[in-house]
Parts: C-alpha cells; sequence; structure tokens
C-alpha cells in the first residue's frame, strides 16, 4: 500500500515535529525535504551540480540547522533546476511501500498532489520566530527578522510558491500544544487510512 502524508508550511511552524509523531503513530516513513535544501545551500559552489550530485554524506553535515543553513537553502531553493533534481528522490519516496510522511513546502502541491492527506500547518511569525529562537539563541529581533525574510522568499518564489493546497488542512499552531497539533493529525490521517 502507497499512503502519503504531505505536510508543507513556512520556517518552524511545527512541521517537523507533527511529521515525526504521524510517523512514529502509523509506522511510515519520514522525509524532512528542508535538508535536502539545506544540504544543497550548504555544500556551497554550483548549487545545480550540487543538487544532481548530493549523497548520505552531505545529508549528515552537522551543521544543517543552523539560521544561515536555513538561509541558504532558501536561496537555492528558488532555482528550478535544482528543484527539478530533487524531485524524483522526493516523487519514489512518498508513493514507496508501506505509507510516508514527507515535510516542506510544495509536497502537497507540487511533488504529490495526489498524497491521501495533505496539512499545510503554520502559525504567526512572531510565535515561530521564538520557537527558532528558543532552538538557536542570539539576537531574537534577527530571528524574526530572518524568518520573515525566508517567508517572503518562499512565498514569493515564481517556481513551487509555498502556499497551501486547495485540499490542504490548515492546522494553526499559534495558540496550539504540541500535542493538541499532533492529535489533529493523527485523527484526520486516521479517518482517511483506508479499512483494511
Ligand atoms: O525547518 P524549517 O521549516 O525552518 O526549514 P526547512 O523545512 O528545513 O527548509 C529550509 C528552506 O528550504 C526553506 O526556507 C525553503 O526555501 C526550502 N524548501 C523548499 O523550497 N521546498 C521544500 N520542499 C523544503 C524546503
Amino acid at each position: 500500500m502507497s499512503f502519503t502524508v504531505a505536510i508543507d508550511g513556512p520556517a518552524a511552524a511545527g512541521k517537523g515535529t507533527i511529521s515525526r509523531a504521524v510517523a512514529a503513530e502509523f509506522g511510515f516513513a519520514h522525509l524532512d525535504t528542508g535538508l535536502l535544501y539545506r544540504a544543497v545551500g550548504a555544500k556551497g559552489g554550483d548549487p545545480v551540480a550540487a543538487a544532481r550530485g548530493l549523497t548520505a554524506e552531505d545529508l549528515s553535515r552537522g551543521d544543517l540547522r543552523s539560521l544561515a543553513a536555513g538561509q541558504a537553502a532558501s536561496r537555492v531553493a528558488v532555482i528550478p533546476e535544482v528543484r527539478a533534481a530533487l524531485t524524483d528522490f522526493q516523487r519514489r519516496f512518498a508513493r514507496a511501500e508501506g505509507g510516508a510522511v514527507l515535510d516542506g513546502r510544495d509536497i502537497g502541491t507540487v511533488i504529490c498532489p495526489e498524497a491521501e492527506v495533505k496539512l499545510y500547518v503554520t502559525a504567526s511569525a512572531e510565535v515561530r520566530a521564538h520557537r527558532r529562537w528558543l532552538e538557536v539563541g542570539g539576537d531574537a529581533a534577527q530571528v524574526l527578522a530572518e524568518v520573515r525574510e525566508r517567508d517572503a522568499r518562499d512565498m514569493g518564489r515564481a517556481e513551487a510558491p509555498l502556499r497551501p493546497a486547495a485540499d490542504a488542512v490548515v492546522i494553526d499552531t499559534s495558540t496550539m500544544g504540541v500535542a493538541e497539533a499532533v492529535q489533529a493529525a493523527i485523527s484526520l490521517i486516521r479517518q482517511r487510512l483506508p479499512r483494511n
């Protein structure tokens, strides 16, 4: 059986936490697609060549979660050839036997429009910046500015801009605890799973 859960949304909205919890609950494989773009941005040099030659080693670098890697990712993510180089791998992952959860920006809109469940996880920029600041520290105002800058770039780009798919269920985590958001996602998926 293939069964795809597509989880899209802006930076630090809670996609990663929800995706990991959903994957654990249903025994699905999980792909954090942001990591692919972070690895391409972090590799330096020609981003198209980096995307075409991405290795497992590139994906296991220790610095991929930094603010700088997030900015580098969103800069290379506007390049159509970079996105194209990463598409097949994501599509195969999404439709592999046994179920898959993918989180990113364009999973429900471009990578897997046929996904059985599409979630758009969001929260206000202030709440998201505060969460990111708790993770990375530093200057809170600068973290907020970076979140806003990345939102603008991700939503404004011509290729695969960040937006909810028409049939996505929106989960706004601004005033929701983690457990509540995870529960909302799990009950929706349970309703859509085929009954043997
Ligand atoms: O963890 P966070 O939400 O901050 O970011 P991420 O999911 O790791 O994504 C980093 C950047 O990669 C995003 O700002 C996007 O520009 C890009 N990205 C994308 O274009 N498409 C995806 N499917 C995933 C990430």
